[in-house]
């Protein structure tokens, strides 16, 4: 099925990430429609003074039927150059062999490092193009254009770039930038509803840190906090897209200026640590079910209702924050989530001890919210028992 763009926004919004040395701060446009405006964005952000270049468009399969004629249209018609690449749909294409396929890709069109290599789809294509570009000819233009609710808040911000290599998830990568994100909230409606939710769940997870991203220098209010916004729109969330996604971007972005390459101390919750909230646990279920059962984003959204309620018996939040967030997660159809088969508690801890950055000396380690909601702390010393308390809670809630 081929789509029908929304025609070019009126109301883009974007947010800037600022690195440190000026030149790789970028923006990241969001808004319904903003695909078509990706001549004219790649003008301005990319071929800056002038210059043109080739594009090579990645995509996958899927998102290649929907999207891919409208942008290879719109290029073509402003006499860019452009080929595509498309990989299979899936993590199976985040590979070391499609990524050598996609170097051959790049050498048959001959890109140099002014060209740009261009990911159209979700993580998995963004992270496979990113790291392309961040090593053919040592770096040349990349942009982001995600297409899921989970690529536009979350991976295609920040640089983190890898390929997947044997059975270790991505063991190939580096940190590398984009000179231009542009995140098109029109394409969400074609997104599986299952794939929504998923990305909605990392979403609710910047409204739950939002202190800690912002470095707790800035003070959040109860009303102007992003948190407030989520209870405010609750189930018309989809309508509110792009102010959502941009206070994610923003979030995300002052995370990534502030410890870009995940160098804070690991105890200091206002590194990019902050954004593994709710992780563990999500890790624990991913790995015990077999990874591809449960979408990383349910599983994240098991893990932030576990955090609150861990957090609630180690007195860091109170019931009435406990019961705030699951308040919040049922009116977003994500507590509880279904499991096809339950893993047992024994199971999940055992997972939890087999990670060395879990495993302390004293108890297990946990990325924790404290209050005012909204703030964070690294516990190294979380008793086991209270950790089977949370996880038998979830359980019986399900
Ligand atoms: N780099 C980072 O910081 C970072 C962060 C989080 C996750 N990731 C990575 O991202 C990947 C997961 O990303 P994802 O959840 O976007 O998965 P994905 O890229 O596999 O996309 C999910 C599915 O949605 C389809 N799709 C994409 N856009 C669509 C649209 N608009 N309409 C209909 N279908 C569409 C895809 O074809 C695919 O089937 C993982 O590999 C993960 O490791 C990276």
């Amino acid at each position: 099925m081929m789509m029908t763009v929304t025609p070019p926004s009126t109301s883009l919004q974007t947010v800037s990430v600022a690195l440190a040395g000026c030149p790789r701060t970028y923006p990241i446009i969001i808004g319904a429609g903003v695909l078509n405006n990706l001549p004219l964005l790649l003008k301005i952000h990319v071929f800056k003074n002038n210059q043109s270049g080739k594009v090579l468009i990645v995509t996958d399969k899927t998102v290649a039927g929907l999207y891919l004629n409208t942008v290879e249209n719109s290029l073509k018609a402003e006499g860019v150059l452009t080929q595509t690449f498309v990989v299979p749909t899936g993590e199976i294409a985040k590979t070391a062999d499609q990524l050598s396929q996609l170097y051959e890709a790049c050498h048959a069109f001959g890109i140099s490092r002014r060209d740009v290599v261009l990911a159209l789809g979700g993580g998995v294509v963004g992270d496979l193009s990113g790291y392309a570009a961040a090593t053919y000819y040592r770096g040349c233009q990349f942009v982001q254009v995600p297409t899921t609710l989970l690529a536009q808040v979350d991976s295609s911000v920040g640089g983190k770039v890898a390929v997947n290599f044997k059975d270790v998830k991505n063991a190939i990568g580096t940190f590398y930038q984009p000179s231009l994100v542009v995140a098109d909230t029109a394409c969400i409606e074609t997104l599986p509803q299952r794939e929504r939710l998923a990305g909605l769940a990392e979403m609710v997870k910047y409204a739950l840190i939002e202190q800690a991203a912002l470095g707790n220098e800035t003070p959040l209010t109860a009303e102007t906090s992003f948190l407030a916004h989520y209870e405010a729109v609750g189930s018309n969330w989809a309508e509110n897209l792009p102010s959502l996604i941009a206070n994610c971007c923003q979030l995300k972005a002052a995370v990534v200026a502030r410890d870009e390459q995940e160098s804070a101390a690991s105890d200091d919750a206002t590194g990019r640590v902050c954004l593994n909230l709710g992780h563990t646990f999500a890790h624990a279920y991913e790995s015990a079910l077999g990874y591809g059962v449960l979408l990383h984003g349910e599983a994240v959204a098991i893990g932030l209702m576990q955090a609150f309620w861990l957090a609630e018996r180690l007195h860091l939040v109170s019931t009435q924050t406990a019961n705030r967030v699951q308040n919040l997660l049922e009116t977003l159809n994500l507590f509880p989530i279904a499991l096809p088969k339950l893993p047992t508690v024994d199971e999940l801890v055992a997972l939890m001890r087999k990670d060395k950055k879990v495993l302390k000396a004293d108890g297990l380690r946990f990325v924790l919210p404290t209050d005012p909601i909204g703030s964070l702390v690294v516990d190294d010393t979380v008793p086991v028992a209270d950790v089977i308390a949370v996880l038998e809670r979830y359980h019986h809630a399900i």
